[in-house]
């Protein structure tokens, strides 16, 4: 990022608060960063706060006084522009070619790649008009960063949070460093938990999130894989145009999906919480409440890991994942060996901050002869950078 010229465009949304650290990260990378805001955008952070992050005078207006903000000149000054957050005003206003703030004037005037990171209540985020000047931006060649999952200002629960700076920022290292390292290759990712039925109602699983996976899949993609991401149940919908998402329930259907699409990869990331036993029968009917005790009978789910481990032809590298609780290092070198993986990614639920759902990980790579490069606690987005740069250095 250094040297490189981006506009961040902030519009008026409560995520304008997270443009402080985006601004920070960004000048801190090495970037200047010349920041526009619409006026609705001064009203949930000040423009003082901005210009004194970025070291710029802050542009809210096209004319202010006898200024004239030339959206020309800074249209194309721009390395990138960067709307984050978007609202679904701006999303609209942008689609449409209306310029009437700084920010829609300066877009329409961009020759530079601009990437948008949406943020809004859910049910604006899926409203059919939002998803229409969704697609509209894509097809004018917009970058779109992925929307997040969770609580929303609004107190309700669902899609429609912005992007995380530390994302936004790794995704623009991505595109800069135009590491396309990874163009014309088949990369499988499998993700996210399993679910074993026990009756129409009731299943086992497990505490994954996919946001590790999905990580990894939008850092591939963005470096020009064509990713297979076989995922589990998750809330997650990575957007990348580079990723096919395969949603899979069961250990089984994860394992028919993995085999099925790994005979064209020529990189496999397992990062999936598989569950390692099912219900050896499945009641077609709810189970009734009976007795004070129950006994469920197990049975083994294929390891999709070792299965894929034994079909490797030369040429296929697989990168496995150890999520462990104790004796970390040994658990994991013998998953390593035992399930011919070409490196292991380890983390540990020892580790505060790594493992289910956090939005960061810490992690170990452990090669063979037990070579390993440890980790500080990053977000996952940054992980996922860590592990594309240790494949990308070892297939060449
Ligand atoms: O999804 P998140 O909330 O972001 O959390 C990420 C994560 C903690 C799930 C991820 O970082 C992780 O550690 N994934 C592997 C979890 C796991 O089940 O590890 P394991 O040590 O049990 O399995 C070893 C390897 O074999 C893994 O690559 C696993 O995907 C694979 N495996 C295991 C069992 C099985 N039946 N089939 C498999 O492919």
């Amino acid at each position: 990022m250094v040297g490189k010229k981006i506009i961040l465009a902030v519009t008026g949304s409560i995520a304008a608060y997270k443009a402080a650290q985006l601004v920070r990260l960004l000048v801190k990378k090495g970037a200047e960063v010349q920041v526009l805001m619409t006026p609705s955008a001064t009203e949930f952070i000040t423009p003082l706060t901005l210009s004194t992050l970025s070291k710029k005078p802050v542009f809210t207006q096209v004319i202010s006084g006898q200024e004239w903000n030339s959206h020309v000149e800074l249209g194309l000054w721009a390395d990138a522009l960067v709307v984050a957050p978007a609202t679904a005003n701006s999303l609209a206003k942008l689609a449409q070619g209306i310029c009437d703030n700084i920010v829609s004037a300066v877009y329409l005037s961009a020759r530079c790649p601009v990437f948008i990171a949406p943020a809004m209540d859910l049910d604006m985020w899926k409203h059919p008009a939002t998803l229409a000047n969704v697609q509209r931006l894509k097809s004018y060649g917009n970058h779109f960063l992925p929307v997040g999952y969770g609580e929303l200002a609004s107190g309700l629960v669902g899609e429609g949070r912005m992007a995380e700076p530390e994302e936004i920022v790794a995704f623009l290292e991505g595109f800069f460093q135009k590491k396309q390292d990874f163009s014309g290759k088949n990369v499988l990712i499998t993700a996210g938990p399993t679910y074993e039925a026990i009756d129409p109602v009731r299943f086992i699983g497990n505490r994954s999130s996919g946001k590790m996976g999905v990580a990894i899949a939008e850092q591939f993609a963005a470096r020009g894989a064509a990713v297979t991401l076989v995922l589990g149940p998750s809330k997650l919908a990575p957007q990348h145009p580079g990723i096919t998402t395969v949603r899979v329930e069961s250990a089984k259907q994860m394992y028919e999906a993995s085999v099925q699409h790994f005979e064209n990869a020529d990189i496999a990331v397992l990062s999936a919480a598989v569950a390692d036993y099912r219900p050896a029968n499945v009641a077609e009917q709810k189970i009734k409440k009976k007795g004070d005790s129950m006994t469920i009978e197990l049975e083994k789910t294929p390891d999709i890991a070792a299965s894929l481990g034994k079909m490797k032809r030369r040429g296929q590298f697989i990168v496995g994942f150890a999520l462990e609780t104790n004796d970390e290092l040994q658990n994991a070198s013998e998953k390593l060996a035992k399930k011919n993986f070409d490196f292991i990614v380890l983390n540990s639920l020892q580790d505060a901050g790594a493992g289910f759902n956090f939005d960061t990980n810490k992690i170990t790579i452990l090669h063979r002869g037990n070579k390993r490069k440890d980790f500080e606690l990053k977000s996952k987005a940054e992980v996922a950078t860590d592990i594309v740069d240790e494949v990308s250095r070892l297939v060449g």
